[in-house]
């Protein structure tokens, strides 16, 4: 059974963005932000795992390198309601790597077996990977590695193998390597190449797996053509910087169709959202901060980002800003629907 899902995605995919993307699919598993295992041991719970039930199906994304760690973390967020707990392999941030979480934790496919059979203990939840195809880690990874750049083919269908005979049964790839040097993640999302057949190949070595791809897939069609190879595709940019495409990926899904939502619609949901915020500009403002592309390629793109953007005339609040976008923006763009 296909799945679509939208990535993790720092400082986008918080729970205000999920409710907006839930407005515009409803089979999507939408994941949070990577949230690291050190914050949920030690920071504010309920400010990082807290999420409304009508964003479900959700998945926790954790980030961290220290298995006793990790397991705490599962631990604690089981006491959420996440449909499936994600380990982050693939962050290939300085910052992440340097404690070998994120991407440079693919170097270390037997570690990173014990640390996913440790979470598989801990939580009902399934537990899935989200790595790249591979990482140039060029001097950045120490210890008695010789070999530290694992970008062949071969290097991934061993870590496939090494993670699904530690019971993971879920695979998200993005189909680029990380280098993790000399490259900031912006550009680590752009500049290695895309290699989606190696991505195909993992699905044709180990057809029992569950391989969903990853990586600049922003149209119907594409995602059309990697379902004749994989079984599910994450979107990532394409979800913020055109949401309103999500409105036609139900259909993917056994027995779903797409969604006839209009903006009108969404922006009327959105209103009703934001109500729970009254007058506080600062957590109004918040809700709104990654719906600027709900105008995507229409007429009234540039006037619906000018009304969002802060700063907001003295007073005005998110439930009037909505209202105000309504009265102003085209009707034909505001009440077209995706076509069943
Ligand atoms: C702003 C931003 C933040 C991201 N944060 C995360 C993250 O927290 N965890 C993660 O696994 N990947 C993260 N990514 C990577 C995406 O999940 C995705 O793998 C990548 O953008 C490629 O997919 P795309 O080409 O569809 O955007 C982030 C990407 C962006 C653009």
């Amino acid at each position: 059974m296909p799945r679509i899902s939208i990535a993790p995605m720092v400082d986008i995919t918080d729970r205000h963005f999920r409710y907006f993307c839930r407005l515009l699919t409803k089979k999507s598993v939408l994941y949070t932000e990577m949230i690291t295992s050190n914050a949920i041991i030690y920071g504010d719970r309920k400010k990082l795992l807290d999420f409304d039930p009508f964003e479900k199906p959700v998945a926790l994304q954790i980030a961290g390198c220290d298995k006793q760690e990790i397991v705490e973390a599962v631990k604690i967020a089981e006491a959420w309601d996440y449909d499936e707990i994600n380990l982050n392999v693939g962050c290939p941030s300085d910052r992440v790597s340097r404690n070998q979480m994120g991407a440079a934790l693919m170097a270390y496919p037997e570690l990173l077996a014990e640390i996913v059979q440790a979470m598989q203990r801990e939580t009902k939840k399934p537990v899935t990977i989200k790595h790249r195809i591979g990482i140039d880690g060029t001097n950045v990874l120490p210890g008695s590695l010789s070999k530290v750049v694992f970008d062949q083919y071969e290097d991934l269908e061993h870590f496939v193998k090494i993670l699904s005979e530690a019971g993971i049964k879920h695979f998200i790839i993005h189909a680029r390597i990380a280098i993790l040097e000399g490259l900031n993640p912006k550009d680590n999302r752009e500049i290695p190449p895309l290699r989606c057949e190696d991505v195909y190949r993992i699905k044709e070595a180990f057809p029992g797996l569950f391989i969903e791809i990853n990586g600049g897939i922003k149209t119907i069609e594409a995602i059309k053509e990697h379902l004749h190879y994989v079984d599910g595709v994450m979107l990532g940019r394409v979800a913020y910087e055109n949401p309103f495409l999500l409105t036609q990926v139900d259909q993917f899904f056994e027995g779903g169709r797409i969604n006839t939502i209009s903006r009108r619609e969404v922006i009327e949901g959105l209103i009703e959202y934001v109500k729970q915020f009254g007058e506080d500009k600062r957590k109004g403002q918040q809700a709104l901060k990654n719906i600027l592309g709900l105008f995507h390629n229409k007429r009234g793109s540039r006037l619906w980002r000018q009304l969002i953007t802060p700063p907001w005339k003295e007073g005005s609040y998110a439930g009037e800003v909505l209202e105000k976008a309504l009265y102003m923006l085209p009707a034909e763009v505001l009440d077209e629907r995706s076509n069943i």
